[in-house]
């Protein structure tokens, strides 16, 4: 995402060197400059590169644009162990209300210690971080799930979850 962006960045002021030059280009003297700052423009994009990967791990859930329909196809994924109905738990707890509901607290779910004391309450952005590497975020978790690496799908999958809130 940003690395497009960035890369759109930097095309677009390629473009506008490009038209800037092209302005100026009444005298031959001009045509030498024009190709070296064009030149420069085209191999930016390679720099940010790496500052920009690193900037997609630390990516906030508040930053992403959603998409609630793309949600919920990824909601595929918990589909076998959780359900969204109030009170029904299958082999992971119901995630009704799940979008600000205390971890560890729907009844008759017998939950790990890790899961019931851990003090996290499922915001947005703590589902987001979370659902990238559960046993990572709450170790000793008995979730068996690996994680969504995508950011944008788990992204999605989030703002569904927090559109089905009752
Ligand atoms: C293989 C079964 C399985 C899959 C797949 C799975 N989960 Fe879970 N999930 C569990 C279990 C079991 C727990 C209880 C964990 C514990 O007690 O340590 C849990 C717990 C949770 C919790 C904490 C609930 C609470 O009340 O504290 C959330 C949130 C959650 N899962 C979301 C998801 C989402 C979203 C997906 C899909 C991306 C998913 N899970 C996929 C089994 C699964």
């Amino acid at each position: 995402m940003k690395r497009n962006f960035l890369m759109g960045a930097a095309a677009l002021a390629s473009l506008a060197t490009l038209s800037a030059c092209g302005g100026g280009a009444g005298s031959d003297a001009n045509a030498p400059a024009a190709t070296e700052t064009t030149a420069a423009a085209v191999e930016a994009p390679a720099a940010p590169a790496a500052p920009a990967a690193e900037a997609g791990a630390t990516m906030e859930f508040a930053s992403m644009t959603t998409d609630v329909a793309a949600g919920e196809k990824v909601f595929a994924l918990c589909r076998s162990c959780h359900v969204l109905d109030d009170g029904v738990n299958r082999v992971g707890p119901s995630l009704y209300n799940v979008v600000g509901r205390k971890s560890g607290s729907v009844a008759g779910f017998s939950y790990s210690d890790a899961n019931k004391n851990s003090g996290v309450t499922w915001t947005t952005d703590v589902l987001f971080k979370y659902l990238e590497d559960p046993k990572g975020f709450m170790p000793g978790t008995k979730m068996a799930f690996p994680g969504i690496k995508d950011a944008q799908d788990r992204a999605n999958l989030v703002a569904y979850l927090e559109s089905t809130k009752k």
